[in-house]
């Protein structure tokens, strides 16, 4: 029974590892959660991570960009000036408004790296593996 505690908590920590990696500091230093950011920006009124819902998935997007070397630029300049035709074969041609006035550079910036890292595959591959087989309690 100790035992399973002990893997219990290793795996709760391992999850807060991988929960950590996307997180980011703020200007003011605190710890900020690129999701909170995001639903709180509105974004999710239109995206979801592994889901094209309006807009592409974040998943897709993320693995679009993985060798480009300025895909933070490209990305943060799409998003605050609006995108059309780059998703038309996801979104069947819809758009996306400029979102500069929906959230600060700072906060972006969080969001963005969110974004990259999600095809990344080592943090994708152990947070699928942490949600997909919860902790089995041996007694
Ligand atoms: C009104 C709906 C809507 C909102 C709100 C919205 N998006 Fe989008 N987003 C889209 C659509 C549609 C596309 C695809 C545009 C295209 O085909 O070029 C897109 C594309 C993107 C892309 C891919 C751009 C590229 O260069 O390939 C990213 C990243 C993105 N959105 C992030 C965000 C973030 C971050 C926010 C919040 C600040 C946000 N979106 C808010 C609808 C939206």
């Amino acid at each position: 029974m100790k035992f399973s505690l002990f893997i219990v908590t290793l795996l709760l920590l391992s999850a807060c590892d991988i929960d950590g990696s996307m997180r980011a500091n703020s200007k003011d230093g605190s710890a900020v959660d690129a999701r909170v950011i995001a639903a709180k920006s509105g974004c999710m009124g239109c995206h979801a991570v592994s889901n094209s819902v309006y807009g592409p998935a974040w998943k897709l997007v993320s693995q679009r960009y993985l060798d480009v070397p300025d895909a933070k630029e490209q990305l943060i300049y799409h998003i605050r000036t609006g995108s059309a035709g780059r998703w038309d074969h996801v979104t069947g041609g819809r758009r996306m408004p400029p979102q500069k006035g929906a959230i600060s550079d700072v906060e972006l910036a969080i969001v963005v790296d969110y974004i990259m890292a999600l095809a990344a595959p080592k943090p994708a591959q152990a947070a699928a593996t942490v949600e997909s087989e919860p902790p089995v309690e041996t007694h």
